[in-house]
This record gives structure tokens, sequence and C-alpha cells, in this order.
């Protein structure tokens, strides 16, 4: 890494070096063996469970492989490091601080897998040190972050892949492919839920002194400093607006974004609206509604994003789902699969066939991830490109701005946000220092 973009790269984040302990915890001589030309070298940033999934399926593909890991808890690092390893036979490298990982020329690629308020310096910093990205949903924790990474992956030119992993499923291909053929006729209403029980939040525990082995001040990063409770780290840190959006930007960016690609939104809506509150009844941790209803209007159709946390089960029995109601039938679809409901005529006979359950097989994360390598070693678009990953999570962003602000939101004709002043706490999140907001 000699040119230009690395030597920005260190400037930019040079002021954080002084703060941040920077060697590999344990260094195996940094030289790893020299790949072919065919070979992809991946590092890991943010381990504990997405990451590794993201890593392992990635490893499937041939000539992939494993060249690092980094993660700011070290029972979590040694423990990956010792599964890779056993997968593989071969060590990676382990470190704490990923701009260190950065520095590497040996390493072609990274995957985001930590919380997401560390998505957008994650992945701005991998493209300035001219590394491909995949980087996991939603693309960031707020409308702010998402632009400039939007901006960064078009400036670099590298791949990046975000992990709305429906893109790459042939049964979700299907789906979109019949909404869009006028299949079940013309599309008047989206209808999407997300009735999850983990999603009303964890119980509420004391705060307690760090664990062993954690760099929190390195996991909160450019979030404000907070006492250590274990509900605001791994796993329910989703549940704080500084880490993340609740359920709204956890599956609205999957399910939004199967609505949004399949009726060809590309810019923003009419309208959205949305409401709700701790509804549940339940007294646990959480900042946002366990209870929300997202009304986004378009010209032609409405959107309805619902989500219930605490419960288990919603609409055509299913927990999760998205269906698109058009004049001849409602197609119905998650990712077990998907049926097609016919409307009734008048003598009470069905405008179209039935579909029965046509069942989804394999994996979408395993295509997913085959599909960002096939990008890094022959080009193309991959299956979720920055912009799709940009517009699910703009979408989920404006909800939760609705509900937090308590207002409705319109765009002008010029598709400008209607006093978008009014909304500035919501849209860009002051970085704590010695971190900055990324300037591309
Ligand atoms: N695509 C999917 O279906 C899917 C499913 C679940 C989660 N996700 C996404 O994956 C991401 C991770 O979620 P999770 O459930 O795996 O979270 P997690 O809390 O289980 O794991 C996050 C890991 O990141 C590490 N980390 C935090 N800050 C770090 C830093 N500065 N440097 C290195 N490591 C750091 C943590 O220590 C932890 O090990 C989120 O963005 C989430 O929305 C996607």
């Amino acid at each position: 890494m000699k040119n230009i973009s690395r030597l920005e790269f260190i400037k930019t984040s040079g002021s954080a070096l002084a703060t941040a302990s920077i060697a590999p915890l344990f260094s195996l001589g940094n030289s790893k063996k020299a790949a072919s030309s065919d070979t992809v070298t991946i590092g890991l940033i943010g381990c504990r469970s997405m990451g590794f999934g993201d890593l392992v399926n990635a490893l499937k593909v041939d000539g992939v492989t494993c060249h690092s890991l980094c993660d700011v808890d070290r029972t979590v690092l040694e423990e990956k490091g010792a599964e890779v390893e056993q997968m593989t036979g071969e060590k990676p490298v382990l470190y704490k601080d990923y701009r260190r990982m950065l520095e590497d020329d040996d390493l072609d690629a990274v995957i985001v897998g930590t919380p997401d308020h560390w998505h957008c310096l994650n992945t701005v910093h991998a493209l300035e040190a001219g590394k491909h990205v995949y980087v996991e949903k939603p693309l960031a924790n707020s409308i702010a972050e998402i632009d400039v990474i939007k901006k960064a992956a078009s400036y670099h030119g590298k791949v990046v892949q975000v992990g709305q992993q429906q893109r790459s499923g042939k049964h979700w291909q299907k789906v979109v492919g019949i909404v869009q053929s006028g299949g079940i006729g013309k599309i008047r209403h989206v209808n999407i839920w997300g009735n999850f029980g983990y999603g009303s939040g964890p119980d509420k525990v004391k705060d307690t002194p760090v664990p062993e082995g954690v760099e929190y001040d390195m996991w909160l990063g450019p979030a404000p400093e907070r006492p250590f409770n274990r509900n605001r780290f791994h796993g329910s840190w989703r549940f704080f607006w500084d880490y993340g959006g609740g359920l709204q930007t956890d599956w609205g960016a999957h399910l939004l974004d199967v609505a949004l690609w399949a009726m060809n939104v590309d810019g923003p809506p009419l309208m959205v609206q949305s409401s709700g509150g701790i509804f549940s009844g339940q007294n646990k941790a959480i900042e946002m509604a366990d209870t929300q209803t997202t009304t986004y209007n378009f010209e032609n159709f409405n959107m309805v994003w619902q989500l219930n946390g605490g419960l288990e089960t919603g609409p055509f029995n299913r927990n999760y789902g998205v269906s698109f109601v058009g004049n001849k039938g409602t197609l119905v679809a998650d990712r077990e699969g998907w049926e097609i409901i016919p409307e009734k005529s008048g003598d009470d006979s069905p405008v179209i066939e039935p579909v029965a359950l046509q069942k989804a097989v394999g994996s979408n994360h395993e295509v997913h991830a085959a599909n960002f390598i096939d990008c890094i070693r022959n080009g193309g678009q991959p299956n979720c490109p920055v912009e799709a990953g940009h517009l699910a999570a703009y979408y989920t962003h404006l909800g939760n701005i609705s509900y937090r602000a308590n207002k409705q939101l319109e765009w002008d004709e010029e598709g400008q946000l209607i006093h978008e002043e009014t909304f500035s706490d919501f849209i860009k999140p002051e970085y704590r220092a010695p971190w900055t907001f990324p300037e591309v």
C-alpha cells in the first residue's frame, strides 16, 4: 500500500493511533505465504457471529484463504482464530486494531461484521486502503454514514457487497420476477412484517466492570462513552440508538430491500410516517419501539412495515415476510419460500391459478459470499451493490427518524427532504474524538 490513498488513510486516522495499541495481538510473522494470482485473501473485522459465518462461507470458495482476523474481544479473537486454524490448517494473523490489518499489502478483501456503528469507518478505511469489502447490513447506522460509504465505494472503485443475501437467493429472484412481470397484476400495496421474540430487547441488567480482554474504548469507537453494560454489548447492542436501529433496521434492511427491489424503487418515497412505542407491556432494556408501524407512500402504491418485538406469530402464519398485494392475487414470501393466493372473480372462481408453497433451496449466504469472490476475480456488479445496500438502509432509517422526531417526512418535487434541518440530529451522528467523520 504505497499509494496516495494509503497516505491519505493514515493521515485521516492518525490521531486515533495515539490512543490505541497497534501491534497484532499475536504476531505470526506478518509475511503470510505469497498468494497465487487467483488466490483471494480475506480478513475479518468483527468475528463473533455473522461476520464469522460470512467468512466460513467465503472460505468454501476454492482459492480463498483467511489472511487475518480482528476483534476487540480477545476471547472471541482467540476462539475464532483457533476455529479458522482447525478448518484451514493455517493460523490467521490476529489483530485488535483493524487499521493495522488494513496496512498489509497481502490482504485483498475484508468482511465487516462489526456492530452497525462501526460499519462506516471500517468500510471507508478499508476502501481507502485498496481493499474490497463485504459489509454486513444495514450498510451503516445513519443516513450520513451510508451516504459517505456510497461515495467512497464509487471513488475507490473496489467491489462492495452488502450482506443483504436475499439478493443472491434464487427464490427471491423468482418472487421479484413475478411481481415485475405483472404475474399478480398491478401492485397497490406491499405489506412487510417482522415479529421476533428477541425484538423487545434483553432483560435489564446492571452496569459491570469491562470484561477481561475487551478493548471497550475500541468497541465504542465513534459512539459516546458509556459505562459497560452487557446489554449494550455483544449481540444486543442493536437495541440502543448509539449502535443500531432495533428491528426496524435489523430485519428492515432485509425485507424492505426485497420490496424496494421488486417495486423498482430507486429514490425517496412521497411520504414516510412511523409511529409506535413500548406497547408489549414488557419492561426490557430497549431504547426504540417494540411495536412500530411505518407507512411509505408512493405515487401508485403504499408500503407498510410493521414490527412486533416479543411476538413469534404473524400474518399468513409467518412471523416475518413480505406480501405483494396485486389486483390478481397476493404473493407471500419469506426465507422458506413463496406462494400465490389468487383474487376471486364475481363467481368466486380464482382470477389466476393459485401457487402452493414453493420451497427455497440452498443457502443464500453461501451464494452471496461466492458472488463477492467472483466479482473480485472477474469484475462485474455484485448481487447486492452499495446502491442497493444504501437504498434499503435509507428506508429503514427514514422510519426511525419519523418515529423519533414524531413527524411525517415529505419530499419536494426535486426529491429533497422538506425541512431536513429539523431531522439533522438523527441524520448524522457526532463522532467521539479521536474518531472523525470520514470525508471522501
Ligand atoms: N446478513 C444477516 O442475515 C445478518 C444476521 C445477523 C447479523 N447481521 C449483521 O452483522 C453485523 C454483526 O452482528 P452480530 O450479530 O454478529 O454482532 P455481535 O455483537 O455478535 O458481533 C460483533 C463483533 O464485532 C466485534 N467488534 C466490535 N467493535 C469492533 C472493532 N472496532 N474492531 C473489531 N471488532 C469489533 C465485537 O467484539 C464482536 O465480536 C451487524 O451489522 C448485523 O446487523 C447480519
